[in-house]
């Protein structure tokens, strides 16, 4: 456990979590004017060609800490790598707190542009415990500095692997009606609020949901009871450059929130360290597609042509080819075993391969039947502690769930014909548990992701 002292100026907390939007400057000089507030100027980005964010001029440079790396990161949460050559020659790491709108807001001369889609402007994002007061809010120029201190802990060897408690029983039942966790509106759409066919699917620490949004060419974080997300990986609509994305298809995140992306049709895997505006290119792959993480935070990459998965162990740089059971992979997820599930949708099969073996087998009993239901139509599976499977099933609109070894399954959710009622789903595409056992499914046709509540009532 390391533990990190930070001081800020003039903050204020309350318990709230709201989001909070950052003003941005473009092709502008270094501390040029960019905000109402006089005491506000531009800071360009490092990792950025000629895009900046708007920030408090007046922060005292032994507050700041240099980047790190060659890739200039912070390692401090909620900071944001710029140049500031009045502190130092080298990029520092700038608190987020201290380039919120509420600090630097917009300058009033220039009409805000709504016509411009999102996607095309990139915008920095945060969520803060942190909102400022009323005072704070309407003054200009000078904040009296009263100093707070926040402790920030950060464990040596994190995990944001999240896998569901051992106590889901044979009898758990989950609640039919879902709930929309993140995007819903009844329509696509490319603002904060919205999704565009969702795809894969995370769940990290506290129930924060991550999801490919596919044809927004980005990936969002919702965090928990949000009515907006947070936008954490390609910035700048469609495109190859390292700052963009072209339909991912999937996510994990690990526990430094380093956020890793199947971008599919750039046939390439992409990891952006936390608050980055580029990512790093880390396995160039045809039709890259699923993605996951183990306990042992080993990153395995599935694609949807050649059938062949692969490993990167934490840490290595070499990338290992575990098996090829010569059909295409979809979705793939690790079990508590370290066993690989994933399916392959041209057999309509799900699979599994277990830790240091390399034949891939048909579950859910281990042998090499197929399920015997012809319109079994699985896209993503997942498996509890007790080897219960879950399949999605994209065409019918359902969740089956297989006891071990069992030839038919039962229908958990869904299964009311593609729609978007609370009770029904159309077209999904992920499955996933968070670490109460509850199921989230990314329902893409309805740009939304729902959540179903287990029910352990009956467990004990
Ligand atoms: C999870 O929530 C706890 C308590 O509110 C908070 O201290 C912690 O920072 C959160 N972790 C993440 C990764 O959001
Ligand atoms: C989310 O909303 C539920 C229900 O309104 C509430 O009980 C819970 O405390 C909220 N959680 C957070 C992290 O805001
Ligand atoms: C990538 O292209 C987008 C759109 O043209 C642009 O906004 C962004 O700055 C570029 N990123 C890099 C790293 O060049
Ligand atoms: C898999 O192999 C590794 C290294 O060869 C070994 O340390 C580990 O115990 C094996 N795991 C299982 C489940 O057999
Ligand atoms: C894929 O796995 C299944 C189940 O074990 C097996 O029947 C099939 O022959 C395998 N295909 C290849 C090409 O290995
Ligand atoms: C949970 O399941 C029990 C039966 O096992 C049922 O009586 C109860 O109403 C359910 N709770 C909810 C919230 O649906």
């Amino acid at each position: 456990m390391v533990m990190i002292s930070v001081s800020f100026l003039f903050v204020v907390f309350n318990a709230l979590i709201v989001p909070v939007y950052s003003q941005t400057c473009q092709g502008t000089a270094v501390y040029a004017p960019c905000s109402s507030n006089s005491a506000c100027g531009c800071f360009p980005m490092v990792t950025a060609d000629n895009f900046g964010v708007c920030g408090f001029l007046w922060l005292t440079c032994a507050r700041l800490t240099p980047c790190q790396g060659t890739n200039d990161y912070c390692e401090q949460p909620d900071h944001v790598c710029v140049r500031h050559p009045r502190c130092q020659n080298q990029p520092v790491c700038y608190p987020l707190q201290m380039i919120d709108q509420r600090v630097c807001p917009p300058p009033t001369n220039i009409p805000v542009d709504t016509t411009t889609p999102l996607t095309t402007t990139p915008e920095i994002t945060m969520t803060t415990t942190a909102p400022f007061t009323e005072t704070t809010m309407t003054t200009t120029v000078s904040f009296t500095e009263t100093t707070m201190t926040t402790t920030i802990q950060t464990t040596t060897t994190p995990s944001a692997s999240v896998k569901p408690a051992d106590n889901i029983c044979a009898t758990a039942t989950w609640s039919k009606q879902g709930i929309t966790v993140a995007g819903g509106g009844g329509t696509y759409g490319s603002a904060y609020n919205r999704l565009n066919y969702p795809d894969g699917i995370f769940i990290g620490k506290n129930q924060t949901v991550y999801v490919a949004d596919t044809d927004n060419n980005r990936v969002m974080k919702w965090v928990k009871n949000a009515t907006v997300g947070v936008l954490v990986a390609g910035y700048g609509g469609s495109g190859t450059n390292s700052s963009q994305l072209r339909r991912p298809k999937d996510v994990v995140v690990d526990g430094d929130e380093t956020v890793y992306v199947t971008d599919h049709n750039n046939n390439r895997v992409q990891k952006w360290l936390r608050n980055s505006f580029r990512a790093m290119t880390i396995l160039n792959l045809a039709n890259s597609y699923g993605i996951a993480l183990d306990d042992e935070e080993t990153l395995y990459v599935s694609a949807s042509s050649g059938g062949y998965i692969y490993q990167q162990r934490k840490g290595a740089s070499k990338w290992e080819s575990i098996g090829n059971n010569g059909t295409q992979v979809q979705h793939i997820t690790i079990d508590k075993n370290g066993a690989v599930i994933g399916v392959t949708t041209q057999f309509k099969q799900v699979l599994i391969k277990h830790k240091n073996q390399t034949k891939f087998y048909y579950i859910a009993d281990g042998s090499e039947e197929y399920f015997l239901n012809p319109s079994f139509d699985p896209y993503s599976a997942i498996v509890d502690q007790s080897g219960y499977v879950y399949a999605l099933e994209r065409s019918n609109n359902r969740v089956t769930r297989w006891s071990p070894g069992a030839k038919t399954g039962t229908v958990i959710i869904g299964g009311r014909g593609a729609g978007s009622a609370a009770e029904q789903l159309n077209s999904p595409t992920d499955i996933t548990f968070d670490d109460e056992g509850n199921i989230y499914i990314a329902d893409t046709y309805n740009h939304r992701v729902q959540k179903f509540l287990i029910n352990k009532s009956s467990c004990n």
